[in-house]
């Protein structure tokens, strides 16, 4: 386990098979890259496997807490509201219009928190959390657009970070590459000083660079559900609580999904590679 977490997936993909059960922190944790099971888990049977397993060791009556608000810990109903309220902010026509907008809301939400921070300093917390929920906004209260906020922050900068990171390591390493790349952007955008999202999406060959990169360089390289209900699949029986890993890198090196899988090769994502695929 000391080599991370990818590591040890191959190794168990390895020595037992697309799908091997294991202990994960003390609990049941039963790990597949085979497709056609991730598709029960995460499509047919999804609702057997809402929730995420939580990890997270804080104190779950701390109603301040970001973590405990983030969508990312939220279970069943809760994360269905939250995830549906905030799923509206992302829509590429929003993308395209208001992303100062977002940041504005962010920064109203702190002074809002602070103002009642200032108020209620010797007044009970359970009093503070009442005033918190009365005053939600769009179906989410203060303290929860807070935890949204900063989990967009925090999911979406580390993660955009270590790709870009990735591709330069890459160019640096493929020059040819990097002069396709450098051949489409003159083409696309050429001498234009100002790029607008519509020049973003014809970089078609810049995009398949980055699905590659995403591909060998995953940067989460594994996820989970737990199960909330129990199941049997292909023979596999779940109770519930049992923890489903999806085993990210391991699916991503998988000789059988993607042949030659150490090769970098943009071309894998071109259309009509893809169009050969069913994942
Ligand atoms: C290369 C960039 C990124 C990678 C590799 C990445 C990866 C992931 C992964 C693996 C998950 C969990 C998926 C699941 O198990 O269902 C996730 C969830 C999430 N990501 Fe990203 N992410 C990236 C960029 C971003 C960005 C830019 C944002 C925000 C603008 C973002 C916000 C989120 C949020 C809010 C969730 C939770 C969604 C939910 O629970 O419904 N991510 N991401």
């Amino acid at each position: 386990m000391k080599e991370g977490m990818h590591i040890f997936d191959m190794k168990l993909k390895e020595k037992y098979g697309p799908t091997y059960g294991t202990h994960v922190l003390g609990k049941p944790d039963l790990a597949s890259s085979d497709l056609e099971i991730l598709r029960r888990v995460m499509v047919k049977d999804f609702s057997h496997f809402e929730d995420r397993v939580d990890f997270i060791k804080v104190n779950p009556k701390d109603d301040y807490s970001l973590q405990l608000n983030a969508l990312t810990v939220k279970n069943g109903d809760e994360w269905r509201r939250i995830r549906n309220t905030i799923t509206p902010a992302f829509t590429t026509g929003k993308i395209k219009r208001k992303y100062q907008d977002f940041f504005q809301l962010l920064i109203n939400a702190i002074d809002d928190e602070n103002e009642i921070n200032q108020q209620d300093k010797d007044v009970d917390s359970d009093i503070i959390h009442e005033e918190i929920s009365k005053t939600k906004k769009n179906g989410i209260s203060k303290i929860e657009l807070l935890a949204q906020s900063w989990i967009v922050l925090v999911a979406g900068y580390e993660t955009t970070a270590f790709t870009l990171q990735m591709v330069i390591y890459i160019i640096s390493k493929i020059p040819e590459i990097q002069e396709k790349m450098r051949d489409e952007i003159m083409e696309v955008i050429g001498d234009k000083t100002e790029i607008d999202y519509d020049d973003i999406t014809k970089l078609k060959y810049i995009n398949q660079v980055v699905q590659e990169t995403l591909r060998m360089y995953p940067p989460a390289s594994r996820s989970n559900r737990l199960c909330t209900k129990p199941i049997t699949i292909n023979g596999i029986h779940l109770d519930k609580d049992v923890a489903f890993s999806i085993p990210v890198y391991a699916i991503h090196h998988d000789e059988k999904y993607y042949p030659d899988p150490y090769n970098f090769d943009p071309d894998r994502f071109a259309p009509e590679e893809k169009a050969k695929r069913d994942h």
